[in-house]
């Protein structure tokens, strides 16, 4: 008899060396179908013997399974609050600031973080930024980048950082100054320990995929990091319902203050 996806999620976790069931296991099913239906694959036993033995399979896997969706000022709005508002008391209270993007996909918004504070002409601050999908993390160290993920990129910013690719056209590479501002790390959100002493961390687009209980952890988790007066930055479609539990404050949409 062919084993069922709860069978399959597991031996799964095991290859990748991801906790699977972390994750909306609804969407991870769906992702898997989609991805089999692509490749051809029969059944989860043929699914999990191409995950063992064809390292490309299990890259494209990895790749499909973790949506990498991200753009530069994604909801500038937000980006605009924080500019606006919290970045000067931040630096204020901070002789040297440190910044974390987890996760940090293509690196658009590490890298967002990185123009502001050039622009703004901030000094001393360290930005992290980190994902599980090493490919994803190449694609963020090369800084070229297509317009779609550029929309939102005021325009005087856009011609002071970026230059036409002269062999694609179409894409745009990013300067080296604002490259050099972020380091990227793989990371397992999930699993691996956190560094600690955080004035601000992004971690926008990522609760959305994961249970409740995994995102009760990683509030725990993030709020243990994070610095009294540091703050969590989540996507324009995340909440924290009660955010006292972890010893955080609301004070605007999307943003939440450690006590
Ligand atoms: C939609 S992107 C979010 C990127 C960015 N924060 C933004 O909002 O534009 C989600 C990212 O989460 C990463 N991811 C998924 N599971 C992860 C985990 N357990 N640990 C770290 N990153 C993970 C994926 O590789 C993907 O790049």
């Amino acid at each position: 008899m062919p084993i069922t996806f709860n069978d399959f999620k597991d031996t799964a976790s095991d290859i990748l060396n991801i906790n699977l069931s972390g994750y909306k296991l609804k969407r991870v099913q769906r992702r898997t179908e989609s991805l089999m239906r692509r490749h051809n694959i029969a059944d989860y036993d043929e699914c999990l013997r191409l995950l063992k033995n064809d390292p490309s399979f299990k890259e494209a896997y990895l790749s499909h399974f973790t949506i990498n969706t991200s753009e530069f000022y994604r909801n500038p709005e937000n980006f605009r609050y924080l500019e606006d508002k919290l970045l000067p008391e931040i630096f204020k209270n901070n002789s040297s600031v440190k910044i974390w993007s987890a996760p940090c996909s293509n690196g658009s918004e590490p890298y967002t973080l990185a123009l502001i504070l050039s622009e703004s002409n901030y000094k001393k601050y360290q930005i992290l930024a980190s994902d599980l999908d090493p490919d994803i993390l190449n694609t963020a160290k090369a800084g070229v980048y297509g317009s779609n993920s550029l929309e939102n990129v005021p325009t005087g910013v856009f011609d002071k950082y970026f230059t036409l690719d002269q062999n694609s056209n179409k894409k745009y590479i990013l300067s080296e100054k604002i490259k050099k501002q972020v380091a990227f790390e793989k990371m397992d959100l999930i699993n691996d320990p956190f560094l600690k002493g955080w004035d601000l961390i992004l971690s926008r687009n990522f609760f959305i995929y994961l249970t409740n209980e995994i995102k009760d952890m990683l509030c725990h988790k993030f709020s243990s990091v994070l610095k009294p007066g540091g703050y969590l930055f989540l996507g324009n479609t995340e909440f924290i319902f009660n955010p006292q539990k972890y010893g955080l404050e609301k004070v605007y949409s999307s943003f939440y203050r450690k006590l």
